[in-house]
């Protein structure tokens, strides 16, 4: 298993021009999240957690700051080495299960170990739908299962390849509250089998609560960083 990674943040900004306006949709946000430690980000709509994630996730690039996850600065990368950093360490979740419809529950989880490289481990695919309860409804098509059997599939999909950080935005946001709690409780336990770091952006307190902390945004900003239910931070 690879050992988990910590991720740090330091003083990141990342502008747009939008309509002729700049945009600081973070700015300045400086965070260590521990390794193996999980986090929510919350805030209201347009306060910028989304690109928060995606700069972790590099999906994004910093306008101004450094990214590390590791130890290892991810800001700089070129687009190549990004993508690599994306398939190889980083598992997804959005609030729209990405499920590819013409594959079945099992090869959607499959096609990540594949993106990993040619030593991924295809076997350990229906194991992981069984851990998320899909292990009956793994040959199932994705418009053949309910919203909160696809963010299942999705789940185990984000942990397939064995990555050190589990990045999810929104992932209960199409859920209803039992659905959603069992989902959080799942993200929860792959992550710690997984030995991963977790953040996940949601506006459900049900949800950040659960996570051992939460960091609240405000206009691109850091508001608050409380401890959750997840860890004592201590005083
Ligand atoms: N590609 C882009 N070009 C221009 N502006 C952008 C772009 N992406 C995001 N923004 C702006 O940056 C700000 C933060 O957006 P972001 O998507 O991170 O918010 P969010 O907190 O995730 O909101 P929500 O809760 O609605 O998903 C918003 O004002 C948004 O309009
Ligand atoms: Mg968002």
């Amino acid at each position: 298993m690879t050992p988990p990674a910590g991720i740090r943040l330091e003083a990141v900004s990342k502008l747009y021009i939008s309509g002729g306006c700049l945009v600081r949709a973070v700015d300045g946000i400086s965070l260590d999240v521990e390794a193996g430690s999980s986090l929510a980000i919350t805030g209201p709509s347009g306060c910028g957690k989304s690109t928060l994630l995606g700069l972790i996730g590099g999906l994004e690039v910093p306008s101004e700051g450094r990214i590390l996850i590791g130890g290892r600065q991810i800001s700089h990368l070129s687009d190549r080495l990004r993508a690599r950093l994306r398939r190889k360490e980083i598992g997804f979740v959005f609030q729209s299960d990405n499920l590819l419809p013409f594959l079945t529950a099992v090869e959607n989880v499959s096609l990540q170990v594949a993106l990993h490289g040619p030593s991924g481990d295809f076997s350990r695919c229906p194991q992981l739908l069984a851990a998320v309860g899909m292990g009956e409804l793994a040959d199932r098509l994705p418009d053949q299962l309910s919203g909160g059997q696809r963010q299942r599939v999705a789940v185990a999909r984000a942990v397939a390849h064995g990555p050190q950080v589990i990045l999810a935005d929104e992932p209960t946001g199409s859920l209803d509250a039992a659905n959603a709690a069992t989902l959080v409780d799942l993200l929860l336990g792959v992550q710690r089998a997984a030995g991963a770091t977790l953040v996940v952006v949601t506006h459900d307190r049900c949800v950040a609560t659960r996570l051992d902390r939460t960091v609240g945004i405000r206009d691109g900003r850091i508001a608050n960083d409380t401890a959750g239910a997840g860890r004592d931070l201590g005083p």
